[in-house]
């Protein structure tokens, strides 16, 4: 990570700050963007008119955090919830990836990380608003994978299970609920923004550097194991 430059949307919360923390403890430079940014690193990925100001000219490494948790039975979902889970998912990290293509090909070695959910790979009710959105983020991933390799930028996502961060809150708000949720995953526990960081950073390392267009599943075992 050593004078790396890596933009994070989203480094200061949950997941994203995990991975901001270790990156930096690792030497990286950090640009970090997200609503609550100070100065020109408050930036909305859903705000139509934002730009991302101030990024470095060379990012060797592109985080995209933003996400939702909205689960609702399918007829309950609006159109608009439809589009705002996409929005957020997907369109916004359309946005970022256009706005940083010409500073990622400036990298020797480029690497992407997105974040797609446990819900794609395995059906769960209540979860289709953002199974559609995750799958999107994963057909990008797959596809921008292929079109970029020529350029040595590496295309990856992470699809977390219940992960402890503020976004899952709700999820975990009593012992009960929480208690439920470890006992659902086959290694007896939800995950920390640790494991997902721990992920992300080998996925930013030139250790992973022939690894492109995967969906790594860090889930406790959730998406394949009975
Ligand atoms: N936690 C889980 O259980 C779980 C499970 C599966 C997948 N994931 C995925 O993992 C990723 C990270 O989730 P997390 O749990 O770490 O979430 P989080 O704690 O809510 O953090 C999200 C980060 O994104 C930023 N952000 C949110 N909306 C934004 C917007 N419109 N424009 C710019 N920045 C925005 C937030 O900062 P501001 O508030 O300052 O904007 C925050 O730094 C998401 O893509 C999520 O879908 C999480």
């Amino acid at each position: 990570m050593k004078g790396k430059n890596i933009v994070i949307i989203g480094g200061n919360s949950g997941i994203g700050k995990a991975v901001a923390e270790q990156a930096k403890a690792g030497g990286a430079n950090l640009f970090l963007y997200s609503r609550n940014g100070e100065g020109n690193n408050q930036f909305d990925v859903t705000n139509e008119g934002a730009e991302l100001q101030d990024l470095p000219e060379v990012i060797d490494g592109l985080v995209y955090c933003p996400g939702s948790i909205n689960l609702k039975p399918f007829h309950r979902i609006s159109m608009e919830d439809f589009k705002a889970e996409m929005d957020v998912n997907f369109f916004g990290a359309v946005k970022v990836l256009q706005a940083c293509l010409k500073n990622l090909k400036k990298s020797e070695a480029a690497s992407v990380v997105l974040y797609s959910t446990v819900a794609v790979q395995t059906g769960m009710g209540f979860h289709a608003g953002i199974a559609s959105a995750k799958g999107a983020v994963e057909g990008l991933v797959r596809s921008l994978a292929a079109e970029w390799a020529p350029n040595q930028i590496r295309v990856n996502a992470i699809a977390p299970s219940l992960t402890d961060t503020p976004l899952a809150k709700q999820l975990v708000s009593t012992d009960e609920k929480r208690a439920a949720s470890d006992k659902r995953h086959p290694l007896g526990r939800i995950g920390t923004p640790k494991d997902i960081a721990d992920a992300t950073l080998f996925l930013l390392d030139e250790k992973s550097s022939w690894v492109t267009g995967q969906i790594l599943h860090i889930d406790g075992g959730m998406s394949s194991l009975k």
